[in-house]
């Protein structure tokens, strides 16, 4: 697992020292989210009206990692978020690959 992960696009998600630190600790897991979001962004990119079925996938959990980032982003109160409600235990935008 971590061959795999070491040759993705993002570093190492640690946490801090302080386990107690709330904010330092959305502070890491916001950074990876926006790091998934460029690699997931880099992946559109490529495969754009080359490879539709894994640009799709790519698109679809992009939207997710969006969704990710806001979550943290809004729990540290940096603004808005737009964040929306998600019903169900499926998300909307993989749920047509889990079929
Ligand atoms: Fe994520």
């Amino acid at each position: 697992m971590k061959d795999f992960h070491d040759i993705s696009g993002c570093p190492p998600a640690y946490l801090p020292e302080d386990t107690s630190d709330v904010k330092k600790i959305m502070e890491v897991l916001v950074e990876a989210e926006r790091c998934a979001v460029r690699q997931y962004t880099k992946i559109c990119n490529m495969t754009a009206g080359k490879d539709h079925r894994t640009y799709d996938l790519a698109q679809a959990i992009l939207h997710e990692e969006i969704q990710h980032e806001s979550w943290f982003s809004e729990f540290l109160g940096e603004g808005p978020s737009g964040h929306y409600l998600r019903r169900g235990d499926t998300s909307p935008f993989v749920s047509k690959f889990l079929e």
